[in-house]
């Protein structure tokens, strides 16, 4: 099978990573990919956002497969274009892609079905917003109703909070159409976890669990990034909460996909917050995670390509999911300025001399030279039988690795 795989993040490289191993795959392109993608497959100079420009190629070199790395294209509705073109691909139609899309869309699909979430109202207007917040206790989320690439959450602990908020939303229209609509949540306190599963239409098979750490510096202190490390299983996720979950989340979702008029096939990452009063849904997104695909994938045994093809065919029955029991850690490395700005060609090096995994993210290849090229520039997961001993091995390998600026958190999995 000639596969085409779009994206070019951290997430992309290990898809990359695990496709490449399949039997089936006999060609494999990711677009635009990176020094990484580059080095087990062909990259393509092309934009995943480029929906007819990715058809037309797909048709004219005859790709049996796409698989689509990150939530945009979806939204903007490559799947539909491409079926429509007889090409078969990995991820939802663009109308059940709106639970990603929009968060409007997403929490009046888990109000619909009693699927546990934070309270939340609907606000089109700042006047709107202070006439709703001025009967609510702080702190308050607000969140922009469409993609806004991570950045679109405020949490607002003051009433200065709230008034900044309410300026970038409305008065600085930071997010443009993504922000016209704005939804105010309840806060919810309580452990994070990401659950990603697998969707063939009807029922939804969960991968292993995992631990994102999303802030800059350790003990989870400065802004939000795109995630700096990552952890599987999530050592919070106890067999005990996995049952709740199956019990007041998954199965409220499976019927909840029964009942719409849309069909969801492909990967359904629940966002979660486990609190005192059970486990809550804080988001959906419609694609795999990053970096939890970084911690979640070495650890997949079952072949990728299989469960892929049947997600498509609605034959997820039918499988085998074979888990490796090991931890698994991952540890990003962030170029200097991140996450305010980002550092691009500074020279990386060590990276042969690593014995674990190196999934690249921001990164180029010039002149024989590996580059820095973005935000967060790769990642190293390394498998342990025990969590310190993944930690110990993925820190073994991350210190190898060396850029000017690198910035890491000393902290992931410990
Ligand atoms: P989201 O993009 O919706 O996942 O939000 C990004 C981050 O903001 C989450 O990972 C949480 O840490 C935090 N967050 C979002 N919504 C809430 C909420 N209702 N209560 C508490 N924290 C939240
Ligand atoms: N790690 C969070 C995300 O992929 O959105």
């Amino acid at each position: 099978m000639k596969i085409l795989i779009l994206g070019n993040g951290g997430r992309e490289h290990a898809i990359a990573w695990k496709i490449a191993q399949s039997p089936t795959c006999t060609s494999l392109l990711v677009a635009p990919g990176n020094a990484g993608t580059q080095e087990i497959a062909e990259n393509l100079d092309l934009n995943p956002m480029d929906v007819e420009g990715v058809v037309a190629y797909c048709k004219d070199n005859r790709v049996d497969l796409v698989i689509v790395g990150p939530e945009a294209p979806l939204v903007a509705g490559i799947v539909d274009r491409l079926e429509e073109e007889g090409i078969r691909a990995f991820g939802p139609k663009q109308a059940a892609a709106e639970l990603e899309g929009s968060k409007s869309f997403s929490k009046r699909f888990m109000d619909r079905h009693f699927i546990p979430t934070a309270g939340y109202s609907e606000v089109a207007s700042q006047a709107e917003a202070q006439k709703q917040l001025a009967d609510m206790a702080l702190p308050i989320v607000l969140k922009a109703d469409g993609l806004a690439a991570g950045k679109g959450v405020y949490i607002c602990l003051t009433e200065a909070d709230v008034a900044e908020a309410l300026d970038d939303l409305f008065v600085k229209e930071r997010f443009g159409e993504s922000g016209k609509l704005v939804v105010i949540e309840e806060f919810m306190k309580g452990t994070e976890a990401s659950l990603l599963c697998f969707c063939d239409g009807k029922h939804l098979y969960p991968m292993e669990s995992a631990k994102d750490h999303k802030r800059i510096f350790d003990n989870e202190q400065g802004p939000n990034t795109g995630g700096m490390g990552c952890v599987s299983p999530n050592p919070e996720v106890t067999p005990a909460w996995m049952e709740q979950i199956e019990r007041e989340i998954l199965i409220p979702i499976e019927l909840g996909f029964a009942a719409e008029p849309w069909e969801f096939k492909g990967i359904l990452f629940i966002g979660l917050m486990l609190t005192s009063d059970g486990p809550k849904v804080l988001e959906f997104n419609v694609r795999m995670g990053d970096p939890e695909t970084q911690s979640v994938l070495p650890r997949l045994k079952s072949d990728l390509v299989e469960l892929i093809e049947k997600t498509i065919d609605g034959k997820l029955h039918k499988s085998d999911f074979d888990w490796d029991p090991a931890v698994c850690v991952s540890v990003v490395a962030a170029s200097k300025g991140y996450p305010w700005t980002s550092t691009k060609g500074c020279i990386i090096e060590g990276v042969e001399s690593c014995d674990e995994l190196v999934f690249h993210a921001g990164t180029k290849e010039e002149g024989g030279k590996l580059l820095t090229d973005g935000g967060r520039v790769l990642a190293v997961s390394a498998l342990g039988k025990t969590l310190d001993q993944a930690y110990e091995k993925a820190y073994k390998a991350m210190d190898k690795i060396e850029f000017e600026g690198k910035q890491i958190r000393r902290d992931i999995g410990k």
